[in-house]
C-alpha cells in the first residue's frame, strides 16, 4: 500500500542482502522509521516488542528471523533453539509457530553450509504469499461492500478494530484489505476506527494508514461502536484475527468479542478476514484452547502521545497504588460471527465452512 503516493511493504530483504527492514510501528505515528534486523536476538525482540505486530506479519519477520540465526550458526542446534525463542515471543497468533516450523522443516533435511540461502529463500515466499493471499481477501471480500452501496445509495460505513490493515501483515492487510479494494474500485467508503485501548493500533496505526492512503475515517473510542450501531451509523465490522479454531471461535485484540456482541444485538454483519495461516486446525474451543497473551500492566497504566510541546511522551493515567490487568486478546464464539473472508473466498464461521474451503483438512 502507499504511503503518501510511495508503495511500500511491512518487511522487506534489506538491498545489502544481509538484513531485513522493518516498518518500527512503535513509533508510528509519531516518526517513519526502518530499523535493520541482522539476528535473532534482534528479530525476537522486535516481535515482542511490538516494532511489528499483527498476525501474519510476525509471521514473515519471525520467518526471516530464522534465517538470520543460521547465518550466524547453521547447525541443528541453533536451528532448534532459534525456532524455540522465536515461537515463545507471543503465544496467541498462529501465524508465528506457524512460519517457523515451515522454514524449520524446509532447512533441517539440508547440509549445514546450504541452509541459510535456503531459509531467506523461504521466508521470501511466505512473505510473497502473504502479499497474494491478502489480496485475494481484499477481492473476497469487496462484495460485502458493494453490496451495502447498492443497499443504502450512500457511502458505506465499516467498522474495525484494532489495526489488521497492510501494516499488520506483508502489504494489504486482512480486514483493511476489502477496503482498500473497495476503495480502487470508487466505491466511497468510510471507516470507523477503534481507538483500540491499550495499544491504541486503531489510533495510532489504523488510523495513520488510511490516512495515507486517502480514505475517509473517524476515530471513535472504544466504547462508541455499540452506540453508533443502535443509531445505523455502522452498516458492517470487518476485523482481522489471530488464532480461529477449526470451529470458527475466533480470537482477536481485546474488545473484539464486545464489537460482535453489540453487532448481533443490533443486526450489523460481523465478518473476520484471515489469510488460512491464521487457522489452528487442532483447536476447536477458542476459549478453552487458545493461549491468551498477557502483557505488561504498564500498557494499561500510561498513554504516549505528543505533548503540546511536540515531544513525544508518556504519562500516567492510573492511580500510582492501582495494579492493572492486560489481557491482550479475546475470543468470539464462531455463533456471533457473520462469516470468514479468506484467500478461497467466504464461508460459514464454522468447521463445515472452513473444511469446504480447504477439504484438504477434513
Ligand atoms: O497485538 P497485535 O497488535 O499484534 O494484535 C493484532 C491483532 O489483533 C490483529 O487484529 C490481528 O493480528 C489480525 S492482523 C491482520
Amino acid at each position: 500500500m502507499k504511503i503518501d503516493g510511495t508503495p511500500y511493504r511491512s518487511v522487506w530483504l534489506d538491498p545489502d542482502g544481509t538484513s531485513v527492514r522493518i516498518i518500527d510501528q512503535t513509533r508510528l505515528p509519531w516518526a517513519l522509521e526502518f530499523p535493520r534486523l541482522t539476528t535473532l536476538d534482534q528479530s525476537i525482540h522486535a516481535i515482542r516488542a511490538m516494532q511489528v505486530r499483527g498476525a501474519p506479519l510476525i509471521g514473515a519477520v519471525a520467518a526471516f528471523g530464522v534465517w538470520l540465526a543460521l547465518r550466524a550458526d547453521p547447525s541443528d542446534a541453533a536451528l532448534t533453539r532459534a525456532a524455540a525463542a522465536l515461537i515463545a515471543a507471543r503465544p496467541t497468533a498462529v501465524n508465528l509457530a506457524w512460519a517457523v516450523r515451515r522454514v524449520h522443516d524446509h532447512v533441517a533435511p539440508l547440509p549445514m553450509y546450504d541452509r541459510a540461502d535456503a531459509a531467506r529463500a523461504e521466508a521470501m515466499t511466505i512473505a510473497d504469499e502473504d502479499v497474494a493471499q491478502c489480496r485475494a481477501i481484499g477481492e473476497h471480500g469487496l462484495p460485502l461492500i458493494e453490496g451495502c452501496a447498492r443497499e443504502n445509495g450512500r457511502i458505506v460505513n465499516i467498522l474495525t478494530h484494532c489495526n489488521a490493515g497492510w501494516l499488520a501483515t506483508v502489504d494489504w492487510g486482512t480486514a483493511l484489505a476489502p477496503i482498500y479494494c473497495a476503495h480502487e474500485r470508487g466505491i466511497a467508503v468510510h471507516v470507523w476506527v477503534d481507538e483500540t485501548r491499550p495499544r491504541n493500533q486503531g489510533a495510532s496505526l489504523t488510523a495513520w494508514e488510511l490516512a495515507r492512503h486517502g480514505i475517509s475515517h473517524t476515530v471513535i473510542a472504544d466504547n462508541a461502536g455499540g452506540h453508533l450501531m443502535q443509531h445505523g451509523r455502522v452498516d458492517l465490522v470487518i476485523t482481522g484475527t489471530d488464532r480461529v479454531t477449526r470451529t470458527g471461535d475466533v480470537a482477536n485484540k481485546i474488545g473484539t468479542y464486545l464489537k460482535a456482541l453489540a453487532a448481533y444485538d443490533n443486526d450489523v454483519p460481523f465478518w473476520v478476514a484471515l489469510p488460512s495461516t491464521t487457522i489452528d486446525w487442532q483447536a476447536r474451543d477458542g476459549i478453552r484452547e487458545i493461549p491468551i497473551e498477557e502483557r505488561p500492566a504498564a500498557e494499561v497504566t500510561t498513554i504516549t502521545g505528543r505533548g503540546m510541546d511536540g515531544d513525544v511522551t508518556t504519562i500516567r493515567i492510573v492511580p500510582k497504588d492501582s495494579p492493572a490487568a492486560n489481557p491482550a486478546f479475546d475470543v468470539t464464539p464462531a455463533r456471533l460471527i457473520s462469516g470468514f473472508i479468506t484467500e478461497r473466498g467466504r464461508c460459514a464461521a464454522s468447521e463445515d465452512g472452513l473444511v469446504g474451503l480447504f477439504p484438504d483438512h477434513a
